[in-house]
């Protein structure tokens, strides 16, 4: 099967290089090439001109003008540049199915909540919130029973979630999927303990009234990988690189577009300031003592019904929303 890398970037049939670089002058006999600060952008745009791709060709020629720009804004000099390129050098090495340090460039660079916000303007209807996946995602959590806990290994801070996951109109969606998965209260997600361990995650279905229920535990803020390249740089820039505490949630029923999101605990310091810019008003959930409602009685609990938006002919083609580590070519283990 052809990659999406290879659909992107490989090479058209009988391609050959059409660029001239900047022809200035020709004094006898003698071409006379010069690249200013200025007309090197227009000679790479030239050069890329017959890119087949018109997505590649309209991607690559935004990144140049604005890498360019970039290095014309700063005047970047070239040990500046060798130390971009060793810190580059560095997140990829960083990088193993286990770890996904580009993705944690991304997060923290805001990148991945400029990609998801503006895809979630392409959705048909105006649905919850989404936040980041996140790297800690797995695709074979197990599945689990209404109300059943997830914590295996500590199970005494629990709570309960509840409520109803519907569409738009706020019709229930029966026996939808419902993902979820948090770190354990020590703060640390299952496969940071170990890669063998499941805890702290599972698969649950709503009921034929579109109610779900999820035995839980307080989960805690936590830092982001701190060891590597983007840890440094988090370093670098005084940031104090956590993440408030929340719990992730991966939503899907047959017609409507998946749901990526997560909920954020209302008493943690850093939901303005968390880290990857994940954190979002919409999400910010109080935990309630004994709630009348829940299903669960003299329970902690919180309360949140998720409305899904029909899925378009677009969203069936666009791929999972948020960066998922597994699908990323050359990393699967
Ligand atoms: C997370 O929520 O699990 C997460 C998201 C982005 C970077 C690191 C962690
Ligand atoms: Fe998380």
């Amino acid at each position: 099967m052809t990659s999406l890398f290879n659909q992107l970037f490989g090479k058209r049939d009988g391609a050959t290089a059409s660029s001239d670089g900047a022809l200035v002058g020709n004094s006898g006999g003698e071409v006379k090439i010069e690249y200013t600060s200025e007309t090197i952008t227009t000679a790479v745009l030239e050069q890329m001109a017959a890119t087949s791709n018109p997505r590649l060709k309209t991607i690559m020629a935004a990144a140049v003008k604005h890498l360019h720009a970039f290095a014309r804004e700063v005047n970047l000099t070239p040990s500046e540049w060798i130390k971009g390129i060793e810190f580059v050098t560095r997140v990829g090495q960083m990088s193993s199915p286990a770890r996904q340090e580009v993705i944690l460039l991304s997060d923290t660079l805001g990148l991945s909540t400029l990609v998801n916000t503006m895809h979630d303007k392409t959705a048909v209807e105006e649905a919850t919130q989404t936040s980041l996946l996140g790297p800690f995602f797995r695709e074979d959590a197990p599945a689990m029973k209404a109300g059943e806990q997830i914590a295996k290994r500590d199970a005494s801070q629990e709570i309960v979630l509840y409520g109803r996951v519907t569409n738009k109109r706020g019709e229930p969606l029966a026996y939808a999927q419902v993902g979820v998965w948090q770190t354990a209260t020590d703060g640390r997600y299952d496969m940071q303990v170990d890669e063998t361990t499941m805890d702290c995650r599972g698969v649950f279905q709503t009921d034929a009234n579109g109610d779900y229920l999820i035995r839980a535990v307080r989960p805690l803020g936590y830092y982001i990988p701190m060891d590597g390249p983007v840890g440094d740089m988090i370093k670098a820039q005084n940031r104090h690189g956590m993440r408030p505490a929340h719990i992730h949630f991966l939503i899907s029923a047959v017609g409507y577009r998946e749901m990526v999101t997560a909920l954020y605990l209302a008493d943690d310091d850093h939901l303005t300031d968390d880290v990857v810019f994940g954190a979002h008003g919409d999400l910010v959930v109080a935990i309630e003592e004994n709630a009348p409602a829940c299903p669960v009685p003299n329970a902690r609990s919180i309360k949140f019904d998720f409305a899904l938006s029909v899925e378009s002919e677009a969203d069936r083609l666009s791929g999972r929303v948020g960066a998922d580590p597994s699908k990323i070519a050359g990393v699967q283990s």
